[in-house]
């Protein structure tokens, strides 16, 4: 079976800043170079491209400097977008923009309840057939129960303990359904314990490379594009058959966000199992 090409979403950061300070790494006394923000995001579209996705575009608007980040437009499931609630006021603007663009590109759109707070595939990653959620410090569980219910998949929160780590693609990335990078000090004990027994193939960043958003990886196939200053994730990644890329991202680490933060897949995650399954089993995909 071939799969189709991979479509990935993500917008240009014409107004992207730092104008608010929703989590430790922001602070608007270091304020992002927007011209080499730009740069530093076309130089990731191009390299996307040449590892041969699609790159689409939703617009950018004033006032929603964090619009760039798209990862938490929604969750994609078959043709349905999960659209995102997100707990920071600053940010909640974006979610009629994202609800506009998936209405307008054929996903069906749907709405978590409105006293749970959900944030996408910054939040929620498949691995396999299972959906792991990360929750408490943006999410939180209960939207983690609905999802659970609304995508008819088995989902297991996980509960995010650093504040650094707040969204689950800061310290978690799946490669493929039996693997995944990590960084086991942004969870519990108990977190730990389980996505030691669910996935079966795990590598574990150090503390220096956590830093530099190494686990904020975009998959695309056996391609793994990471922030630069990632040195021993990418030796890893090569013993292990994939071909890493680095590429500069400084500008959107001062907002907290890296590679992962500023893409969506809307085709599903290579790692997702569904991606590979006939589109069934989605009630009511349009
Ligand atoms: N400044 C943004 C926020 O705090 C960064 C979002 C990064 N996105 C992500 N998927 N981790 O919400």
């Amino acid at each position: 079976m071939t799969l189709p090409t991979p479509r990935i979403l993500m917008c240009r950061p014409d107004y992207y800043g730092i104008e608010y300070e929703i989590n430790p790494w922001m602070n608007r006394q270091r304020q992002a170079d927007r011209t080499l923000a730009l740069a530093q995001w076309q130089a990731l579209v191009d390299l996307l491209g040449g590892l041969g996705a699609q790159i689409e575009l939703v617009p950018p608007v004033a006032g929603l400097p964090d619009l760039v980040f798209t990862a938490n437009a929604g969750l994609i499931f078959h043709q349905r977008a999960i659209l995102s609630h997100f707990r920071p006021r600053q940010r909640q603007g974006e979610e009629e923009v994202f609800a506009a663009w998936f209405a307008s590109h054929g996903f069906q759109v749907v709405r978590p309840p409105s006293e749970h707070f959900f944030e996408g595939a910054g939040d929620a990653l498949f691995c396999g057939a299972t959906l792991f959620a990360g929750y408490r410090i943006r999410s939180d569980i209960r939207g983690a129960q609905w999802l659970a219910q609304e995508l008819g998949c088995e989902v297991i929160p996980l509960e995010l303990v650093n504040p650094y780590y707040y969204h689950l693609d800061t310290c978690f990335c799946p490669l493929a359904p039996d693997t995944a990078i990590w960084y086991p000090p942004a969870f519990d004990a108990y977190g730990q314990r389980v996505i030691t027994q669910f996935i079966p193939r795990l590598v574990a960043v150090a503390d220096d490379e956590a830093r530099a958003f190494a686990c904020n990886a975009v998959v695309v196939g056996r391609h793994v594009v990471t922030n630069t200053g990632c040195p021993h994730l990418h030796e890893e990644l090569v013993r292990q058959g994939y071909t890493p890329h680095q590429t500069p991202l400084g500008e959107f680490v001062k907002a907290g966000g890296s590679a992962k933060c500023l893409t969506l897949r809307l085709d599903g995650e290579d790692a997702a199992a569904w991606r590979q399954m006939p589109v069934e089993g989605s009630n009511g995909s349009s």
